[in-house]
């Protein structure tokens, strides 16, 4: 019993000791802090931003802080509702988001995809930690 409890420290101990030497992305040392990238605006890009499979929730070319998301309101939906979308010219959301689980439509808008943001990034204009060369499908 005695043994068990010692080994199970022994094995916590060397855990943390390796994870100690586990490199971060931004520099050789876990408690330096990324600099912060120069142009940390959120990017408006027209006409939207391609999607790198067909169900990939589509990211957000605009900005979003403005648009709040609470139990009352939510402030995406002035645009991107059936009531909306053409007054504004943005896209509808998709057919899916009045899908409940079991796949009947709703009147509105599900509550699986209430919070837009959830899925939908609105995008930095940052350049990449790491490159990465990944290819979307085509
Ligand atoms: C003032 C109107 C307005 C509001 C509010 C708004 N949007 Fe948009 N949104 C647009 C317009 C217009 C476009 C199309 C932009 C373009 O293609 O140039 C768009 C595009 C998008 C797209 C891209 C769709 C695609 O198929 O590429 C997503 C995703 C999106 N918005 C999400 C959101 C989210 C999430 C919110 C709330 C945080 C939001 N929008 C609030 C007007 C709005
Ligand atoms: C659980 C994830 C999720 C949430 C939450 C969500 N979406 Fe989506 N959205 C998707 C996916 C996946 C797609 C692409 C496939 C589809 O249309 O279902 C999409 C597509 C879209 C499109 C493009 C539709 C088209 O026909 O091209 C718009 C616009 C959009 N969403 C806006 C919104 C808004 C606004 C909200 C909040 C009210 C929202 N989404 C919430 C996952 C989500």
């Amino acid at each position: 019993m005695a043994l068990k409890t010692i080994a199970a420290l022994a094995a916590i101990f060397l855990s943390t000791a390796v994870l100690a030497d586990v490199q971060s992305l931004r520099g050789d040392k876990l408690d330096t802090m990324a600099k912060k990238p120069a142009n940390m605006k959120i990017v408006n890009i027209k006409g939207g931003i391609e999607r790198s499979f067909k169900l990939q929730p589509p990211m957000v070319p605009h900005e979003v802080d403005k648009y709040e998301i609470n139990l009352k309101i939510n402030g995406c939906m002035k645009c991107h509702s059936e009531d909306t979308y053409e007054k504004e010219k943005a896209p509808k959301v998709g057919e899916s988001h009045y899908m409940d689980r079991d796949g009947k439509m709703l009147k509105s808008l599900s509550s699986r995809r209430y919070f837009c943001t959830q899925c939908h990034a609105a995008q930095m204009g940052a350049d990449p930690l790491v490159q990465n060369n990944f290819q979307g499908a085509k």
